[in-house]
């Protein structure tokens, strides 16, 4: 069966390579790809997000099936121009990722299923913002959220009104992130730790996909920008099994049915974003694709074929409620160029990729790397991600952390801290005062 998979970070890498392992894969192809990705699959120099050239080559190499890893292509409509070919895509629609793509539709869509989430008002004005903010409806702090997507920064939790009224500004009239700003949420700040709960749905079940734990500031003790994320670990301590029923029960079948009732059934990787409050889970955020790192933990922990799950999902027939996952845990820690993720520089050679790759228990994704003659060299933001796996975390960490001082390219930037919240997690090295000049190249 030949495969095709859109993307080309962290979170493809651990697709394709976990891909690579199955029985019946014959072909694995991936648009575009990285330097690391070319070892285990054909990469190809095809933009994903361009529905039309994706089904030119679906249709030109027989592909069986299209897993798309990224946010971009769906909501490009990429899955829904390959089933209406009659091509199998595992991958929600364009309206079924507006779960993501928009977050008054994800609120909006709570509130009529009665999925817990934080109390929210929408604000399709700065005037009528900044009216609910000074109603004093949701006290101090509250949070601004952009309606589109905004690489991440569209969140800003306000301490004052201040603080508040200059979000709105920035979002709704300085038009910081373009259309994303035409719409506000004014919501309720909640509190407690945050979980990633996954599951692959084929628009009516969904199959458990195991538990993570993002770090989303770029430095040590969460300080910082936000990133994409610059480590994960697995499984989430805090999801026992009696709290992931509780999930699957108020969040994740009220969500697939929903979906269903409203006309655009999700089929694809639904991310849960949790926060874990006094009054039970609540859904800070849907995300309709695995997260990057959380994929690079979550999928050297799957003990089945990946391909039948995904296989199964895009056609509509998916017959179990939870993959086969391995004891043991995860830990990734993500190697970012020097500056990221504000302005940063790339075409840094990179060195001990294969001495790390050779530490034991030890997996080295690639995410922003290209080849320069011989030369594996820095491409984007996040460089790498080195995933230790362990009966522990403890063990998971130290593999990890063993195999990051292998590593080196100049810039190169790291959190000491990834998974140090976990039983049995610390630290590895003094925090770093000089992680600052990451900020400041
Ligand atoms: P989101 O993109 O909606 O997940 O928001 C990004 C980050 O902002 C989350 O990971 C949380 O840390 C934080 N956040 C979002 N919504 C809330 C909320 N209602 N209360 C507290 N923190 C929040
Ligand atoms: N790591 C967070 C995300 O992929 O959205």
């Amino acid at each position: 069966m030949n495969i095709l998979v859109l993307g080309g970070g962290g979170r493809e890498h651990a697709l394709t390579w976990r891909l690579a392992c199955d029985a019946g894969v014959s072909r694995i192809f991936c648009a575009p790809g990285n330097a690391g990705i070319a070892q285990v699959a054909v990469t190809v120099p095809l933009d994903p997000a361009n529905p039309a050239d994706v089904l030119a080559f679906v249709e030109e190499h027989d592909i069986a099936l299209t897993v798309v890893g990224p946010e971009l292509p769906l909501t490009r409509g990429v899955v829904d121009l390959l089933s209406a070919r009659g091509r199998l895509a595992f991958g929600p629609t364009r309206a079924a990722a507006e779960i993501e793509s928009s977050k008054v539709f994800a609120k909006e869509f709570m509130v009529r299923h009665r999925v817990p989430t934080a109390d929210c008002e929408v604000c399709s004005s700065a005037d009528a913002a900044r009216r609910v903010v000074a109603s004093g409806r949701f006290g101090f702090p509250l949070v601004v959220k952009a309606d589109g997507l905004a690489a991440g920064k569209g969140v800003i939790i306000a301490e004052d009104r201040t603080v508040a009224f200059g979000a709105i500004d920035a979002i709704m009239v300085g038009r910081q992130f373009g259309e994303a700003g035409e719409r506000v949420l004014i919501e309720e700040c909640l509190a407690g730790p945050e979980v990633s709960f996954f599951v692959v749905s084929d628009g009516v079940r969904g199959l458990s996909f195991c538990s993570a734990q993002d770090h989303k500031r770029a430095y040590d003790d969460d300080r910082g920008p936000n990133t994409g994320g610059m480590g994960a670990f697995a499984p989430s301590p805090l999801v026992d099994a009696a709290l992931a029923a509780r999930i699957i029960d108020e969040v994740v079948t009220p969500t697939i049915d929903g979906m269903r009732a409203e006309g655009r059934p999700f089929r694809g990787f639904l991310y849960v974003g949790l926060m874990l409050t006094s009054g039970g889970p609540k859904v800070l955020e849907f995300n309709a694709r695995l997260g990057d790192p959380e994929a690079q933990v979550l999928l050297p922990l799957l003990a089945e074929d990946l391909m039948p799950l995904l296989h199964d999902a895009a056609a509509g027939t998916l017959s179990r409620s939870s993959a086969v996952f391995a004891s043991g845990a995860t830990v990734g820690v993500v190697l970012a160029s020097g500056g990221y993720p504000d302005r940063y520089e790339t075409r840094k050679p990179i060195a001990g990729l294969d001495e790390a790759a050779a530490a034991p228990g030890v997996l080295v994704f690639h995410a922003g790397t290209a080849i320069q003659g011989d030369q594996v060299v820095t491409s984007g933001g996040r460089v790498l991600t080195i995933v230790g796996r362990g009966p522990d975390y403890g063990s998971a960490i130290a593999r990890a952390y063993e195999a990051v001082g292998r590593i080196a390219f100049e810039g190169m930037h790291w959190r000491r801290d990834i998974g140090a919240k976990a039983p049995g997690g610390a630290r590895q090295g003094a925090p770093r005062d000089s992680q600052a000049a990451g900020e400041q190249p």
